[in-house]
């Protein structure tokens, strides 16, 4: 199976009503035929919304940034896995290193859900990477190496089939600072080497690796030159629409 390119956007918490409605019709506007899978991770308040907006477009694709790891109940505030399938999302970006970071999620709770996520036939969008500390201490390949085991390793091989990974180094997400091509390149080739291990090399094949953490229509194209980097996972950028067609457009 051929993996797919992937340009995602993650607008976090960013956009109004309005905004959200305007930028997601600018991206349907401005959108060039071609096989790459663009992808709006908006927040919960568009959703419902933007999947009318994008439902004729066959490659444009509906991302949410978040869902709750049980199937319903007492948890106020919170969305379910039933109701981003109800609202005809079809992929959820799990794993961030924010709500790594503010919100406390281990591995473990992001691994339930991976879990949720995919009983309700949508695609987690996994997200790994280490801080600056753990690069500068050449330990980067071993801590990424451990949240891919820690949140993936319990999947089956049709389960692994359904996720796209997304490496995002901490120290190049919202910075300005990206991670180079090479940098990249050898981290994607670590990750499949281990879905490899793990799941056999026509799942590891098949696997979008998308690179996150200061994407801009000046890198993307080197970035996504290299063999094992798939696409991108795109913060700031996302949220002009001229930007992050000239991303998507960047394969
Ligand atoms: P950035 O964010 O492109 O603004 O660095 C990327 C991300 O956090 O997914």
């Amino acid at each position: 199976m051929e993996r797919k390119q992937i340009a995602a956007g993650n607008w976090k918490m960013n956009t109004d009503y309005n905004e959200g409605r305007e930028l997601a019709k600018a991206v349907v506007a401005g959108l060039q035929p071609s096989d790459v899978l663009v992808v709006l991770g908006a927040p919960y308040i568009h959703l419902k919304n933007i999947s009318s907006i994008i439902q004729d477009v066959s490659n444009i694709k509906l991302a949410a940034q978040n869902c709750h790891q049980e199937e319903s109940g007492a948890y106020t505030g919170e969305i379910s896995a039933a109701m981003l399938k109800s609202c005809g999302v079809d992929f959820v970006i799990l794993g961030h290193s924010e709500r790594r970071e503010y919100f406390g999620e281990k591995d473990e709770l992001i691994a339930r859900k991976i879990d949720i996520v995919l009983r309700h036939g949508m695609q987690p969008i996994y997200c790994c990477g280490e801080r600056l500390e753990v690069r500068e201490a050449g330990k980067h390949e071993e801590l990424v190496g451990e949240q891919v085991k820690a949140a993936l390793f319990h999947l089956s091989k049709e389960q692994m089939g359904q996720v796209v990974v997304a490496y995002e180094p901490v120290w190049a997400i919202g910075t300005g600072r990206t991670a180079s091509p090479e940098q990249a390149q050898e981290m994607h080739r670590h990750i499949r080497s281990l879905l490899q291990k793990k799941f056999g090399k026509d799942v590891a094949n098949a696997t979008s690796i998308l690179y996150g953490g200061s994407v801009k229509p000046d890198n993307a194209r080197e970035l996504f030159g290299q063999p094992d980097v798939d696409g991108g996972l795109v913060g700031g950028a996302s949220l002009k629409a001229r930007d992050f067609l000239e991303i998507a457009g960047s394969f």
